[in-house]
This record gives structure tokens, C-alpha cells and sequence, in this order.
């Protein structure tokens, strides 16, 4: 195996997005669209990965991180002068460079891998991976000689009536042999419809060198999608969306309704997990075996054990033990950690707060920078005052306290191991282990007071 580089190409504007997101930024399932070619291209063997970037170029650079190493095209004219930009990293290098372009988010690692293996073994100097469209409109088309070997590519702007016709199509995707490549590149000049700097005009100049020109077609054109516009974005998010969730069915998650639940692509799930419809799971997000997750939830950033229930709620950035239920209409906000057999019923707002080991909040409550031990029952209605207008206090209830209903909890404030707080307290001051806090008015009683009443006379 020759030594084996990449150069992704991510420099562009994407004007036809019409966003002030740069194209290659726009995720596809969450994720951004050179992010996924990033780590389709990262499961490979390869020396050295080069981004071109211009466009957006240090917000392009903080998404990929270290993953790859960067080249900056300051003005961009062309697809070629975005390779030729990575010409000092690259050129004298011998190998074979491995091109991408950043707007094809579906293109999978074996593909790549196949087109690798397809040009080392012809010995070309360049392979173009190619697909047959259904709507060929807007790619560049792959030009073929009387004996179907290839000549040319042709940009769309460019072509004439009968090159238009042709629906074989340059993915954008190529092999080159490394040195051939940056001395191509010195010859592509920008005389096109375009005024640009065309990669695909390589291939011409190689061929009329007499170098082994070849082509590779996949067969699923679907994978080789480029996204252009928020049209074909939509489409490579349908194509993302089902390649994903087929992934998770065959590792023995069970979806109700693939077409209506909607899984990012760093997501992680557990086999006997049954996801319901309306379920949208995002970001960093682990959830454990046998859990049941929706219907209508949203999880973004969570990491969630086994067993456990959440029916139409919310969670964000947080843990979430295992044999915990949740919801219905349940929010779990940041920086939250419920531990395992947590109950969060009914309309309950949890916020950076640990919730101990069995511990209950079954309806109607606010807990909200809390320290919760185990066993706690916090009754309906009770909630956590954490917030004086201008600061935020904690609020700690040890193990066993039970908090009766429609309690006000004042922070900062602690209850101690045990005790009981009596419903409709408002507790100011902390409450000792084992004691009982009543912070209410006494009731009276007034007897026939109403039957009395002037209006009752
Ligand atoms: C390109 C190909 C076309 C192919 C299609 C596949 C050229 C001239 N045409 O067309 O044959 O069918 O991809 O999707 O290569 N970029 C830079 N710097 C530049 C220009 C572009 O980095 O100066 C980057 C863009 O960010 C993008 C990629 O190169 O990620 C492709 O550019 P784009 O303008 O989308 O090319 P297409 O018109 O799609
Ligand atoms: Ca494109």
C-alpha cells in the first residue's frame, strides 16, 4: 500500500445556502456537514489529513479541531487553487492523495477505502469516483471516449447540449497520485464559464500526458449526494436520518416509527431499548438496554443507564441513572444528575441539581440548585426558591427528609437527615435532622362566621 493522504475541501461560501452559516458548517443529523466526511475519512489509514479552509475559516477550524491540519485559501478561486493551497504540505510528499469535498456528508469510509484500493491497483495517476444521477443538473460530467475510457470531466455551466444528456457524474471525490497532481495543478487555468480554478480539469491535462486515467462508479448514487442548497440538504438529512436509524434497528433498538424519530449521529443506544414516535435524541447522547424513550421527548447531551422511562419530556446535559422514570411532561435541565429508581413525574422542572438514589418528586415542582440524598420525597407542588433576583443558593435536603406538599424551600437552605417539613411551610432556616418544621400560620376556625354574614341574613 502506497502511503495514502487527504485534502478536504471547505473553503467555499455557499452562496446558494443563503445563510449566514457557511455551507460546510450546516449539520446533517446534527452533525456538520465536514465533520461527517472528517470522520468517515478518519477510520481510514491515512499520513495526513488537509483542510482548505477560507470561508468562516476560524469557526471551521474550532468544529474539526485537531483532527486535521489546515490550509488557508484566502480567496477562492476554484476547486483546483483550493488544492494547490495545500501544495507546501503536500507536493513533494510521494503517495496517494485522496480529495473530498466538505459538502458531501453521506460518503462512506468503505467507499473511499474501495476507491483507494480501485486506483492502486490500476496504477493510475488519477481515479475519479463516479455515480449515475437520476438528475445529473448542476455536477460536473464524466466525459467518456468510443472505448469508455474516461477524457474529461465538464463542468454543467460549461457543457453543450449532448454533454448534458450525459448522466455519469463527478462526485467530486477523487484519487490522485500525489506529484502528478500538484504538477497538474500548475498547468489548470481558469478559463471557463466560471472564471475558476477547476480540479476536474486535471484529469484532462493527466490523460493528454498519456497518464492512466481512471474512473470508479458506486453504485449507490445517494451516498455521493453534494449539498448545495437547503434542497439538497433536506435530502442528504433523509438519507442520514434513515442510514442511522437502520444502524440502531440492527443493534436491537427498537423504533415504532423509524420515519417520525429522529437520532443524531453521535448517539449511542442499547439493544432491547424501544424508542417511541416523536422522539428527537441529539448531541452527545448515551442512552442504556432497555429503556423505553418517548413518545415526544427530546434528549440532547445525555448520558442515560438501563431500564429507564422518559414519556414526553425534555432533557438536557445531563445524567440520568438507570430504572429511573420520568414524565410525562418532565424537564431535566443542564447540569442535572438523577440518580438511579429517581421518580420525576408530572410537570416537574429539575436544574443543576443532584437527585439521590430513590428519591421521588411526583408532581408539580421546581428543584432547581439542589444537593437531594437518597429517599427523599418531595411532595406536589413544593419547590426549591433558589434565586434572590440577582444570586443563586442551594438548597440541601439529606436522606429520608420528606417535604410535604407546596413547600417553599428558601436558599440557602439545608434539611437535615430524616426530618419532615410540614405542607405549605416556607422554610427560611435550616431544619435539624429528625425534627419537624411547621412554617405556616395556624389555622382558626371561626364557627357560624359565614351563616352570620349580612348577605346570609
Ligand atoms: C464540484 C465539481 C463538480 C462535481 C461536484 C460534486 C468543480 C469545479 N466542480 O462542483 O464537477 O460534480 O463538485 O459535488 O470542482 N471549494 C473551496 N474553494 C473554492 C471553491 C470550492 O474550498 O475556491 C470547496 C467548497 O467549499 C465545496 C467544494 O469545494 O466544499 C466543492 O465546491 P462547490 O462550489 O460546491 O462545487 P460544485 O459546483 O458542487
Ligand atoms: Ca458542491
Amino acid at each position: 500500500m502506497l502511503t495514502r493522504y487527504a485534502i478536504i475541501l471547505a473553503a467555499g461560501k455557499g452562496t446558494r445556502m443563503k445563510s449566514k452559516l457557511y455551507k460546510v458548517l450546516h449539520p446533517v443529523c446534527g452533525k456538520p456537514m465536514v465533520q461527517h466526511v472528517v470522520d468517515q475519512i478518519s477510520q481510514l489509514k491515512i499520513e495526513k489529513i488537509v483542510t482548505v479552509i477560507g470561508h468562516g475559516a476560524e469557526k471551521v477550524k474550532e468544529k474539526i479541531g485537531e483532527q486535521t491540519e489546515y490550509v488557508l485559501q484566502a480567496e477562492q478561486l476554484g476547486t483546483g487553487h483550493a488544492v494547490m493551497q495545500a501544495k507546501d504540505i503536500l507536493s513533494k510528499a510521494s503517495g496517494t492523495t485522496l480529495v473530498v469535498c466538505g459538502d458531501t456528508p453521506l460518503i462512506k469510509a468503505e467507499t473511499m477505502e474501495a476507491l483507494f484500493n480501485h486506483h492502486e491497483e490500476k496504477g493510475a495517476s488519477v481515479t475519479v469516483l463516479t455515480a449515475e444521477a437520476d438528475n445529473p443538473t448542476g455536477y460536473g460530467r464524466i466525459v467518456r471516449n468510443d472505448a469508455g475510457l474516461v477524457e474529461k470531466i465538464v463542468e454543467h455551466k460549461d457543457s453543450t447540449d449532448e454533454e448534458k444528456l450525459i448522466s455519469e457524474i463527478n462526485t467530486g471525490t477523487y484519487c490522485f497520485d500525489n506529484q502528478a497532481l500538484f504538477q497538474a495543478l500548475n498547468h489548470v487555468t481558469n478559463e471557463n464559464a466560471q472564471g475558476e480554478y477547476y480540479l476536474p480539469d486535471v484529469i484532462e491535462i493527466l490523460k493528454n500526458e498519456g497518464k492512466v486515467v481512471t474512473a470508479f462508479k458506486t453504485a449507490d448514487f445517494s451516498e455521493t449526494l453534494g449539498v448545495n442548497d437547503r434542497v439538497a440538504l433536506a435530502e442528504a438529512e433523509q438519507i442520514m436520518k434513515k442510514r442511522i436509524n437502520e444502524q440502531h434497528m440492527r443493534n436491537g433498538v427498537t423504533l415504532v416509527d423509524p420515519l417520525s424519530t429522529y437520532i443524531g449521529a453521535d448517539v449511542e443506544i442499547g439493544s432491547d431499548t424501544i424508542i417511541y414516535p416523536g422522539t428527537v435524541l441529539s448531541g452527545q447522547t448515551t442512552i442504556g438496554s432497555d429503556c423505553e424513550i418517548g413518545p415526544n421527548s427530546e434528549i440532547k447531551d445525555c448520558k442515560i443507564g438501563d431500564a429507564t422511562v422518559i414519556k414526553h419530556s425534555v432533557a438536557h446535559e445531563s445524567q440520568i441513572g438507570s430504572h429511573v422514570n420520568i414524565g410525562p411532561f418532565a424537564h431535566i435541565r443542564p447540569l442535572s444528575h438523577i440518580h438511579d429508581k429517581v421518580k420525576i413525574g408530572n410537570f416537574v422542572e429539575i436544574k443543576k441539581a443532584d437527585f439521590g438514589e430513590g428519591s421521588k418528586a411526583s408532581h408539580l415542582s421546581y428543584i432547581g440548585d439542589a444537593e437531594v440524598g437518597k429517599d427523599v420525597n418531595v411532595g406536589c407542588g413544593s419547590i426549591t426558591v433558589n434565586y434572590d433576583g440577582k444570586n443563586k443558593f442551594l438548597t440541601k435536603i439529606e436522606d429520608g427528609v420528606f417535604i410535604g406538599c407546596n413547600s417553599n424551600l428558601i436558599a440557602p437552605v439545608q434539611i437535615g437527615k430524616g426530618a419532615y417539613v410540614a405542607a405549605g411551610s416556607t422554610i427560611t432556616e435550616d431544619v435539624p435532622g429528625d425534627a419537624l418544621a411547621l412554617a405556616r400560620a395556624r389555622q382558626i376556625n371561626k364557627e357560624d362566621y359565614v351563616k352570620n354574614l349580612d348577605i346570609n341574613k
